[in-house]
């Protein structure tokens, strides 16, 4: 362990004066101690509108947070530092307990930081093989494409994830939602992703499809990748996450585990930006109306 700090009495969201004091990990088995990623007193400001307020957070192997919160509330730009499209302002990254620098989409994917978007963002002309090495292409060694190996990589990483998925020579254009994201997650975990971003991964995607990628999900959790996952899906949210955090107008409301709290506990978290405790009679009532 390169860092201090685990202090069981330490409250999770104390108003953090150490900024590198890591969060108590949460009850689990030991070798969950290190977090992959802990993020600490992160602030993000575009001119006058503060999106992120002073978060912390830590996501450890094999742990899905689900992260909800209003439209605005910080989730995608919080998401984005870590992705390296928007630097933090203030406020420090641990990956595996070292303190990082993540600038740019280099830096994240060094750290084996990958991001899915909901926007599919796949080439709609080439095949899922091209897609799949997209700007990493496999080359022979007198340095042309090695067609073939990247058909075959592309085939075996199919197969772990949708056994059923033969369209390999098609553009993906010709392809459904549930087998374009397919592509992504496995483009993103063929190099070796050990941290996905999926940010609203099901939101284009029909209800078939969204289970298929929820099937991918629990398969990527239990090889023990951790995933923040961007949702305005509470059934999702609860039907995947190990934790959901709850953020309002840039701060974390709170982190809680699904078994702890009904759905309109969370809901009422995302609405009113307080934890059920906090919460009012007057306002649990205009919250039923
Ligand atoms: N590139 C940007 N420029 C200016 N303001 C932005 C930018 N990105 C996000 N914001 C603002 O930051 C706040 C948080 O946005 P965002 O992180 O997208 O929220 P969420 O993903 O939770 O809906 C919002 O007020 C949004 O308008
Ligand atoms: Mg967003």
């Amino acid at each position: 362990m390169t860092t201090e700090g685990t202090d069981m009495t330490q409250p999770e969201m104390a108003p953090s004066t150490a900024a590198a004091a890591p969060l108590p990990p949460p009850p689990g088995p030991a070798d969950q101690a290190t977090p992959l990623v802990a993020m600490r007193n992160i602030n993000i400001a575009f001119g006058g509108v503060h999106a992120v307020r002073d978060v912390s957070i830590d996501l450890f192997p094999g742990e899905l947070i689900g992260l909800v919160g209003h439209n605005g509330a910080g989730k995608s730009t919080l998401m984005r530092a870590l992705a390296g499209a928007h630097p933090a302002d203030s406020g420090e990254i641990f990956i595996n307990g070292e303190a990082v620098t993540i600038k740019n989409p280099r830096d994240a994917k060094r750290y084996a930081i990958e991001t899915i978007y909901q926007t599919l963002a796949l080439a709609e002309n080439i095949d899922a093989p091209g897609n799949m090495f997209l700007g990493r292409e496999l080359t022979t060694r007198i340095g042309t494409l090695d067609d073939s190996s990247m058909e075959s990589e592309t085939r075996k990483i199919m197969h772990r994830l949708n056994p059923n998925f033969r369209s390999f020579a098609q553009p993906v254009r010709n392809l459904s939602g549930g087998q374009r994201q397919a592509i992504a997650i496995a483009r993103a975990i063929y190099f070796n992703a050990k941290i996905l971003v999926m940010d609203e991964p099901t939101a284009a995607l029909g209800p078939s499809e969204t289970a298929q990628v929820h099937d991918l999900v629990r398969q990527l959790k239990s090889e023990g990748i951790g995933i923040f996952l961007v949702s305005h899906d509470i059934h999702d949210v609860f039907d995947l996450s190990d934790r959901i955090c709850v953020m309002y107008h840039g701060r974390v409301v709170d982190v809680v585990r699904p078994a702890d709290v009904t759905s309109d506990e969370v809901l009422g978290m995302i609405i009113l930006g307080k934890r059920p405790t906090e919460v009012t009679q007057e306002e649990l009532a205009v919250l039923r109306t």
